[in-house]
């Protein structure tokens, strides 16, 4: 199978947490990216199972109108059933790499009010080790030089992603070789530098659920059983 149709088969297996019982008051949260607008073209045959979403960037959210789906400014809600998302890399314990589409903040904020969150991607994004993908850093646009200082005293590479507006006004660092030993640490240190929106390790609230697009179908992981014993990640 090819990488766009493990996205196909996993944007279709994430419609089983919309189900027909859900309450018609439900609001489902949106991320971003290809995988996500596999998922938003899935979600379109089911939209009457749910009231509206909130969407993760301004492009999820005209795909998501041009469907006749409400989309909710998240000032209006409180909380949502469900978050479906893609990720850029996934640990066994389901912190993510997130930003390569650069709507990292926009995401982590949708996701942050999401009773579950459910990752949908192909096996190419699962890793034993966060970092070999640049992790992507929302910055202040006055602040980038300053931050990327900061972040090579850390022992990464920044790189400014020449071109990137984000859907916030701000722009985007990719940051190669950081040694993610500890994402939970990492996602609070490089938060913690003056000028930082957001950094892109989704690990203080990580997936719920990871729906993994593999050569032998989609695999549906937990933290609980992505521990092969034979130390595969699955
Ligand atoms: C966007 C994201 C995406 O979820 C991530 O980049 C994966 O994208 P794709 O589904 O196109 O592979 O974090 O900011």
């Amino acid at each position: 199978m090819t990488q766009d149709e493990l996205k196909q088969a996993v944007a279709q297996a994430a419609l089983d947490f919309i189900k027909p019982d859900l309450k018609p008051e439900a609001i489902i949260g949106i991320g971003t990216g290809s995988t996500a607008n596999l998922f938003i073209d899935a979600l379109a045959t089911v939209k009457d199972r749910f009231r509206g979403t909130v969407a993760s960037s301004d492009a999820s959210a005209k795909r998501l109108r041009d469907h006749g789906i409400e989309v909710f400014d998240m000032n209006q809600v409180e909380k949502l059933a469900v978050y479906v998302d893609g990720c850029d890399e996934a640990n066994r314990k389901l912190h993510l790499i997130k930003g390569g589409g650069a709507a990292l903040t926009q995401e982590k904020i949708v996701a942050s009010i999401a009773k579950t969150f459910v990752c949908i991607a192909d096996e190419s994004k699962a890793v034993q080790k966060l970092g070999a993908f640049p992790l992507p850093i929302e910055v202040i646009p006055m602040a980038r030089s300053a931050v990327a200082r900061k972040l090579l005293k850390m022992g990464g590479n920044p790189v400014y992603r020449e071109g990137v507006v984000t859907d916030n006004g701000n722009q985007i660092l990719d940051v190669y070789e950081l040694d993610i030993k500890d994402p939970e640490a990492m996602e609070t240190a490089i938060n913690n530098i003056p000028g930082v929106v957001t950094n892109g390790l989704f690990a203080h609230r990580p997936a719920d659920v990871l729906l993994l697009g593999t050569k032998d179908g989609v695999k549906k992981l937990s933290v609980i059983n992505t521990m092969a014993e034979d130390g595969e990640f699955y």
